[in-house]
């Protein structure tokens, strides 16, 4: 097991009816921005919920923040905290909103240019202190300290994290999922999978416990998965799914261990280039990038296919096995396989990845440093 550090300072509330707690987290004097997206809080109610719990506290609003948060829009959000002087954000929404509001957190005191935050120029030096009530189980942005910000007019989507972005607190209230969009239910259920997949389907590392609540997390969400689709009311399978999916990416899972991430760096371009949904593109890239790396995955996808698939056999034989059958729990669930099947533009997208990796200095990513922007090329050319 590798060294390692562990710091999560997020208050976790989890449970029906816990949104009214934000009055007793929300620090007294408080001027709040209170951001959300395209307007779903309003029809499904938690808009009400979270403007009750925040009666005689001083809000101003900013509502907007697309799928995949637009720099130009958060810098909107930037200029109106700037104005208004806010001291606290809390943000309503899925991973899109959160991640925005953790970019205009630290966005609002900085001097300089803000597109730095994304390219690592910047400086982060203070942020504005955020709560979030999540709508959305998936990106476990609510209980981690990254964000991904998309910039239309030059096509780049790209992460950035900091300390200084661990929410103060989260409020999940898993009676939200009632009111998801199936599709989006689909993208929760995927991204949560394949962000464990990202931290365990890497190389054995003498981390058994490490492993076994990967795994837990994945048999969890292969039980669960289909069902939620299907009944996003059912407040059983709903909590679980929202559990699953804040565990699958709080930082706990890839302590001591190594991590992979190359699906969702590849994955992040093809919303850039297409707006295919996040979700979407890691149930594309994810097996095709197994099959690529195969030899220097073996063994932890057999230990997939064993301990999460139920499978039997050889290394060789459980291994493949395990990709298919992932691919399978994609397509069970509705994902697409195909790039071609969300964009007619399918087959430039090799040859512009490649580009963009080798402009970006990514010449060796994932766990082994084995994804070069040529790899890189080739499972795409596979996921066409
Ligand atoms: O805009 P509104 O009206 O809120 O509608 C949203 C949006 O259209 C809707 N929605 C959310 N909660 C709802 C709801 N509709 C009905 N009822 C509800 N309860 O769902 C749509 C998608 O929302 P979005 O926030 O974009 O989805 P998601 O949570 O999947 O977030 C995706 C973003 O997170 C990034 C992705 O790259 C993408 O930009 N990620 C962030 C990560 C992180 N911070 O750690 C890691 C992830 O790997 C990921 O990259
Ligand atoms: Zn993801």
């Amino acid at each position: 097991m590798d060294n390692f550090e562990l710091y999560n300072p997020v208050n976790l509330i989890f449970g029906k009816g816990e949104i009214s707690k934000i009055s007793s987290n929300i620090p007294s004097g408080a001027k709040v921005l209170l951001t959300y997206g395209g307007g779903s809080i309003k029809k499904n109610g938690i808009y009400d919920q979270v403007v009750a719990a925040l009666k005689g506290v001083e809000v101003i609003e900013f509502s907007g923040i697309e799928a995949n948060p637009q720099y130009s829009t958060l810098m909107k959000a930037v200029e109106l905290s700037r104005a208004e002087n806010i001291n606290f954000i809390l943000a309503v929404g899925g991973g899109s909103v959160i991640d925005g509001s953790k970019f205009i957190s630290v966005a609002t005191p900085l001097s300089g240019d803000a597109w730095g935050i994304l390219t690592g120029e910047a400086k982060i030096e203070s942020a504005i202190p955020l709560g979030t009530v999540l709508t959305l189980p998936a990106t476990g942005s609510e209980m981690n300290s990254g964000a991904v910000v998309s910039r239309k007019e030059i096509n780049e989507k790209l992460p950035f994290g900091n300390p200084l972005c661990f929410p103060k607190f989260s409020i999940l209230d898993p009676t939200v999922v009632a009111s998801l969009p199936r599709r989006q239910l689909v993208n929760g259920v995927v991204d949560a999978f394949v962000h464990t997949l990202e931290q365990y389907v890497t190389y054995p590392n003498n981390a058994p416990l490490q492993d076994r609540i990967a795994e837990s997390i994945l048999i969890t969400l292969l039980e669960i998965g289909e069902d939620v689709i299907n009944n996003p009311s059912d407040y059983n399978l709903a909590s679980n799914l929202m559990w699953s999916a804040t565990m699958a990416l709080n930082g706990l899972i890839s302590k001591g261990v190594p991590s992979d991430w190359g699906t969702h760096m590849i994955g992040h371009e093809l919303t850039a280039l297409f707006n295919i949904d996040h979700g979407q593109t890691l149930a594309i890239i994810g097996p095709n990038l197994y099959r690529t790396l195969f030899d220097s995955k073996k063994e932890k996808l057999a230990q997939l296919g064993r301990r999460v698939f139920s499978l039997e056999g050889s290394d060789e034989k459980v291994g493949l096995e395990a990709i298919d059958k992932l691919q399978e729990f994609f397509t069970t669930l509705g994902m697409k396989t195909k790039i071609s099947e969300l964009t007619d533009k399918a087959e430039t997208a090799p040859e512009i990845i490649f580009e963009r990796f080798t402009k970006r200095i990514w010449l060796n990513i994932g766990e082994k440093g084995l994804i070069t922007p040529k790899l890189a090329k080739e499972i795409v050319e596979m996921s066409i």
